[in-house]
């Protein structure tokens, strides 16, 4: 007897090995960029979600000098991990389009959403403590779901109809550490529980895309950006 799990959703997750002494400078610049914003700018969204530095101008780190080193290291990382999925990195540039940093503080937490705008994202724990939470991945696809509804009804589960496991799982929590990342497909909806410490956790993200060298014979990859023409 055999039981074939087939179509995985693939996560990559590694520490990055950024320097502690860049790291905890980057810390200092992130609170900074938060600091400049609270003096100009109420809070956006609800109470409880955390700070977000691209709605607060601060949506292109990878353009902020002391932040070179740390976008360094990640494109190493995203070559792995595209390369492990099977896409060929000699055919395919990759384009940072938006980055910045997260602050979540006691009880703040990041809605489920996506990033459709993209092709790849990811999160890098730049301060965060062994026993917070940090990122949940759900399942929009359920393959294994018969009877619809029933894998992530709070009632199911609680009753006892549906028994946890992999195979069921409607969103799985990963727990990285400090200095971690984690990268995945901008498809994949995700959030963050609401953190339970005292202290902030510090995370940068960023979308990429994924773009042709050559538009030749293909049709499905974005044509290489150069060959574009901007509407007069
Ligand atoms: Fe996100």
């Amino acid at each position: 007897m055999e039981f074939l799990n087939l179509f995985p959703l693939t996560i990559y997750k590694s520490a990055l090995g950024l320097d502690e002494i860049v790291r905890k400078n980057l810390i200092q610049e992130v609170y900074n960029q938060e600091k400049e914003s609270k003096n100009n700018e109420k809070k956006m969204y609800s109470e409880r979600s955390s700070w977000t530095g691209d709605v607060h101008g601060h949506e292109y780190l990878y353009k902020e000098k002391k932040f070179e080193v740390l976008y360094d290291l990640i494109e190493k990382h995203i070559i792995k991990y595209i390369k492990k999925i099977g896409y060929n990195e000699e055919k395919i540039d990759l384009y940072f389009q938006r980055s910045w940093a997260t602050i979540s503080r006691k009880n703040e937490y990041i809605s489920y959403h996506n990033h459709s705008q993209s092709h790849l994202s990811f999160a890098y724990y730049l301060k965060k403590d062994k026993e917070q939470g940090a990122i949940n991945f759900h399942d929009n696809y359920k393959q294994n779901e018969m009877v619809p509804g029933t894998f992530d009804s709070i009632s199911t589960r609680a009753a006892d109809f549906v028994k946890l496991n992999g195979m069921n799982a409607a969103q799985i929590k990963i727990e990285p550490n400090e200095d971690d990342i984690v990268i995945f497909p901008s498809k994949t909806f995700h959030s963050t529980s609401p953190s339970e410490s005292n202290n902030e956790r510090i995370s940068i993200s960023a979308d990429v895309s994924l773009i042709s060298k050559s538009s030749n014979k293909i049709e499905k990859f974005i044509t290489p950006i150069s060959e574009w023409q901007k509407f007069k």
